[in-house]
């Protein structure tokens, strides 16, 4: 039995009821974060909440917790799910008035739930047992703040709906420009001639924990060129390798785009690189 949190309380997950006048229900009207914890170390604690302290200030939303309260939730979520390979959910809603309205209530209290999830073991650097994916390809139809972690992401489902039924694990998108933003729940990576490179953080794409650990892990321990750019989708059809990262599926080797091979259609060799080096230093941070 999962045991989850909601507002001040851990109890068991079925029995966690919001009112259906929450803001997060109603209009998506909230922030959350994915923090991945392995045997109850916590992988990138103090970035994830960082980024969920940024969204709160970044939609008006006054929630004022430190993030040695997180952390005691976090640690307690592990404890109460087993201490195994877990993600730890973590959402803030701004809470429930008695009437739907646009605008910000005033004195409501904002609801904070949060609940584990298993994942996977730490993926493998092995070729042989690593997973790969698959992708598509879409132009990007969400909003303009997508650097914000917000709960609505109707945008983003429907993306990556789009790859599923063409039996894909995720979508790539595109500006009008045929610019990479980013996945549809991911960061995207591409390699060409041993060169990384990945689009500059601005409005268009999530500031992703794993994509910043990866960028700053290979700055420290590789002589990789990695380079934070402008990607054209024609780098990306071309490339040798293009790698989706996020905090549950780390770096993932993509074998697929659109039905046709990337590269020569296997995991590439620097993805092995980079991979064995995230493994080696992921929890120096
Ligand atoms: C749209 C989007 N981009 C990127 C990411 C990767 O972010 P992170 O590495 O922090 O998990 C996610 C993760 O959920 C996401 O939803």
């Amino acid at each position: 039995m999962s045991i989850a949190f909601l507002n001040d309380n851990f109890l068991p997950l079925e029995q966690a009821k919001i009112s259906p006048l929450d803001r997060g229900f109603l209009f998506g009207d909230g922030i959350y974060e994915v923090v991945p914890s392995y045997h109850g170390k916590l992988l990138g604690f103090n970035a994830h909440l960082d980024r969920m302290r940024t969204g709160l200030e970044g939609i008006n939303l006054q929630l004022g917790w430190s993030h040695e309260k997180w952390k005691s939730i976090c640690d307690e979520l592990c404890n109460q799910n087993g201490n195994g390979n877990l993600g730890l959910y973590l959402q803030v809603s701004r809470g429930a008035d008695i009437k739907r309205y646009h605008a910000f209530p005033e004195n409501v209290k904002p609801t904070v739930f949060g609940f584990a999830f298993e994942i996977g073991a730490s993926p493998s650097s092995d070729k042989g047992s690593a997973k790969t994916f698959s992708v598509s390809t879409a132009e990007d139809l969400r909003w303009q703040r997508c650097h914000i972690k917000s709960t609505a992401l109707l945008g983003n489902v429907l993306h990556f709906q789009y790859g599923h039924e063409n039996g894909d694990d995720e979508t790539i998108l595109y500006n009008d420009r045929h610019e990479l933003t980013e996945a549809a729940a991911c960061n995207v990576f591409i390699v060409k001639n041993r060169v990384i490179s990945t689009p500059p953080l601005d409005n268009q794409l999530l500031p992703g924990i794993t994509r910043n650990l990866l960028i700053d892990i290979l700055k420290k321990h590789s002589n990789l060129d990695i380079q934070e750019r402008v990607v054209h989708m024609d780098e990306v059809n071309n490339a040798d390798e293009i790698w989706i990262t996020s905090s549950t599926k780390e770096i993932g080797p993509v074998i697929k785009i659109d039905g046709r091979p990337v590269g020569n259609g296997m995991i590439g060799d620097i993805w092995v690189e980079a991979q064995k080096l995230f493994t080696k230093h992921k929890y120096d941070y």
